[in-house]
């Protein structure tokens, strides 16, 4: 009888930046022999790419943990943790999994795993190219570097994935060049500071010129990247996304506090006068500019009246979204060492929804203006409810459209539509035979 082949599933519990750790772990996987499935009871194998930015997702792990203990009873079951893992969680949690998986030492991925299965024979590799393979097929995350310098007192990131590292041009440009032959039409690049990216390799080049490089490779794609430091957002990057054919006008800029004394505590290096100044400089170069922002409420210390000048500057700069949380010790990081945790639960709670309302009403606002326009869809999913096709998309911005049709329209094909309505999740369009006013226009 054929050997069954072994089959893996992974859980990602983190940002992008996870996502793509997931996709380059399970190539690793797919090298050494194994299958990977959508449903967790058939895995022989099964791994939680974990995230520590919030104490929510810990525990989401040992509560995975506790599911295995049981399964394992009945069946041989490899358990692996790789990720984002605090070194103090990495004590705790390191023994309870079969393997740990240091995210920046995949390349031990399969020696561990041959060392914990000595009857297996696992075809070895000499050597990983890890070039993943991708959950989309017209989508990507590309890593342009790993880990942070930046230590933001409250952060889990530098703890977890270490110093900045960028991955070289080269490389990176050679996998952008195989994405856009295989037809991808949106490239996301990744990193947890991009504007850092190539500081730390000689002679490399920065990024405005890796961006400029990049989106000189194609002409039908959308090229997108994630985060920016409001500290060093350059004068170039603003110069190159105002120009490039392929960057869509879509910025993610998080501020996390309106307070300059809470961002003094929070160890972010600017204050909120440079922040607006940025903000009013980026505007005034690319008019269409939807910007989005991260926002902590309930920081150690934060005052009604710290967070009250957080709202105001959310009025202010007006966001199309923002993606905000409670603050949540991470262990090890100089905020939980410095500070009590001081804001109580229901006020971080009641601060957030605040805020949530806040941004509901600006997204509502922002989505109300779109109506009329003429943009690009890059459609995600489509279903057929009774004669017609519900067919829903996003616009570069990340609006998500819905278009309704006689015929379904193809995953991951652009389409033009003209906006007609707005929704309380996002906004109602129509196929349009017109041109967008800009490829990519919001
Ligand atoms: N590199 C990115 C984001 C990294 S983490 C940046 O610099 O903005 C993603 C978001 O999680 C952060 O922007 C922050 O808003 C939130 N976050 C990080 N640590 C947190 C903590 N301890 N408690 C609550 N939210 C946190
Ligand atoms: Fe964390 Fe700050 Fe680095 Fe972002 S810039 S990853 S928030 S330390
Ligand atoms: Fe992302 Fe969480 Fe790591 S936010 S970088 S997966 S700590």
């Amino acid at each position: 009888m054929p050997k069954k082949i072994k089959q893996f599933h992974l859980i990602i519990f983190g940002c992008q930046m996870n996502m793509s750790d997931a996709e380059r772990l399970a190539t690793v996987l797919k090298n050494l022999g194994y299958e990977e499935t959508k449903n967790e009871s058939e895995a022989d194998l099964v791994g939680v790419i974990a995230c520590s930015v919030r104490q929510a997702a810990v525990d989401r792990i040992y509560g995975k943990l506790r599911e295995w203990q049981i399964v394992k009873e009945k069946k041989p079951l490899v358990t692996l943790l790789s990720g984002c893992v605090l070194p103090a969680d990495r004590k705790k949690l390191a023994d309870k999994f079969d393997l740990f998986i240091d995210i920046n030492h995949l390349e031990n991925l399969a020696s561990d795993l041959q060392n914990i299965q000595p009857e297996e024979k696992l075809a070895l590799p000499s050597f990983f190219s890890i070039n993943p393979s991708y959950y989309s097929d017209y989508r990507a995350y590309v890593p342009i570097m790993t880990g942070c310098n930046k230590f933001c007192t409250y952060c889990a990131v530098p703890h977890t994935r270490g110093r900045e590292t960028s991955r070289p041009s080269q490389d990176i440009i050679a996998e952008v060049k195989k994405l856009l032959q295989a037809n991808y039409k949106e490239i996301i690049l990744l990193g947890q500071n991009v504007n850092s990216y190539g500081l730390d390799i000689k002679d490399e080049i920065k990024f405005p010129e890796l961006l400029q490089k990049i989106d000189k490779l194609g002409d039908n794609f959308w090229l997108k990247f994630l985060t920016s430091h409001p500290y060093d957002m350059s004068d170039d990057l603003i110069a190159v996304m105002k120009n490039a054919k392929n960057l869509t006008h879509y910025l993610h800029l998080p501020v996390q506090s309106g307070s300059d004394a809470i961002l003094k505590k929070m160890n972010r290096h600017y204050t909120i006068t440079h922040y607006k100044k940025l903000i009013k400089k980026i505007r005034t170069s690319i008019p269409d500019i939807a910007i989005s922002t991260d926002i902590i409420v309930g920081f150690p210390t934060e005052t009604a009246k710290q967070f009250k000048e957080t709202l105001d500057l959310v009025k202010e700069v007006n966001y199309n979204t923002a993606y905000f949380a409670q603050y949540s010790p991470r262990v090890g990081t100089a905020a939980a060492k410095m500070f009590k945790d001081d804001v109580k639960k229901e006020e971080k709670k009641k601060r957030w929804q605040e805020l949530n309302k806040l941004i509901g009403k600006q997204s509502l606002a922002f989505n109300k203006k779109l109506v009329g326009q003429t943009s690009l869809v890059l459609i995600d999913q489509n279903k057929k409810i009774d004669k017609n096709y519900l067919n829903l998309g996003k616009l570069a911005n990340y609006t998500t459209v819905k278009i309704t049709t006689k015929k379904s329209i193809k995953i991951g094909s652009f389409v033009t539509v003209k906006i007609n309505k707005v929704l309380n999740w996002g906004v109602e369009a129509e196929l349009s035979t017109s041109f967008p006013r800009r490829r990519e226009s919001h």
